[in-house]
């Protein structure tokens, strides 16, 4: 495995919040996310490579490692996800902050004067804004405020599209969502100013353009199901499937030929083990949160992968 090369260590910016118990890192994510790995951090920290030169995130959803790690050792980050509306409001959070908060400011204080069938119904309005034409010609910002409130006031804070692409989740019903919360968003705008220098909407084979040797990827692919119904995997419209895996892993060892390290999350099953046969594997214990069956709801064995 290769040499790390030495990072360009700057010092945390003074205008990030100090790292405290309950977030472990210096910003608190702005999303919810399924399968958000802010849970995890306190398990993972010690499998972070003690150096590197940029950091990649090619499955990016709430980007916790990212918000936990780039800040924390002041590298650069490569980020990406399949998911246009998310990275869309990277975009938007990191380059039009001001004007996303002034939305979102006016969107909440509407909300919540409303009762709980006007509140309904106003979730419906935005949740169902993809199923016109008109909403192909939407701004970037309005675009980004619609997926900010679904992420607040959605069942779960879920993210599901049907095969059409369109946002099928139902509404959470949530007495005080949080949605207007400036100072996390300005502190989540200004790590993306700071250090997110690629922010694009494409599948992760991208990480084999843009990694070079010394760099290091964190994969959070979404999991390989544990039984046919188990595991929620429908973030995109074209699902996440066995070959999709299996390609997974053979960018994993391109990479590794190129002297760039990877670390990967996912199920613990032998096929997916298997997948990874010569590299470093650890389990972990996670709780999984998004199964529709309160009882299994408890803690599940997930594998790290790892090449250094
Ligand atoms: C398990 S989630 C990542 C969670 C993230 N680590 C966090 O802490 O919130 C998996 C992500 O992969 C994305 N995804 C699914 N298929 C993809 C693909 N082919 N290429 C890139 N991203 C994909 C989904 O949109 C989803 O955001």
């Amino acid at each position: 495995m290769p040499k790390s090369t030495p990072s360009s260590k700057e010092p945390l910016a003074p205008y990030l919040p100090a790292i405290t118990k309950r977030t472990l890192s210096p910003v608190p994510p702005p999303l919810k996310w399924a399968g958000g790995k802010a849970a995890l951090l306190p398990q993972m920290r010690e499998h972070f490579p003690a150096v590197f030169g940029r950091y990649h995130e090619p499955f990016l959803g709430g980007g916790a490692v990212f918000f936990y790690l780039s800040p924390q050792r002041g590298v650069k980050a490569f980020l990406s996800d399949l998911n246009e509306e998310l990275i869309n409001f990277y975009i938007v959070l990191r380059d039009q902050v001001d004007d996303l908060l002034k939305e979102v400011q006016a969107l909440h204080g509407t909300y919540l004067r409303l009762g709980e069938a006007e509140r309904e119904k106003l979730y419906y309005e935005w949740r169902n804004a993809d199923r016109s034409p008109e909403f192909k010609k939407w701004s970037p910002l309005r675009r980004a405020v619609r997926f900010y409130f679904l992420n607040k006031t959605a069942f779960n804070g879920l993210y599901r599209i049907n095969r059409q692409g369109l946002f099928n989740v139902p509404w959470g019903g949530y007495k005080r969502p949080a949605l207007y919360r400036p100072q996390l968003l300005r502190d989540a705008a200004a790590v993306l100013q700071r250090f997110a220098v690629f922010l694009k909407a494409t599948s992760f084979e991208i990480v084999l353009d843009n990694a070079q040797s010394g760099d290091f990827v964190y994969f959070d692919p979404p999991y390989a199901p544990v039984s046919a119904t188990a595991s929620f995997t429908t973030y995109t419209s074209g699902g996440f499937g066995e070959a999709e895996q299996r390609h997974l892993a053979s960018v994993c060892r391109e990479l590794d030929r190129r002297g760039v390290m990877f670390l990967l999350s996912n199920s613990d099953l032998p096929w997916v083990r298997a997948l990874y046969t010569g590299f470093a594997v650890f389990t972990v214990q996670a709780r999984r949160n998004i199964n529709s069956k309160g009882d299994k709801r408890g803690p599940v064995n997930e594998i790290l992968v790892r090449n250094y």
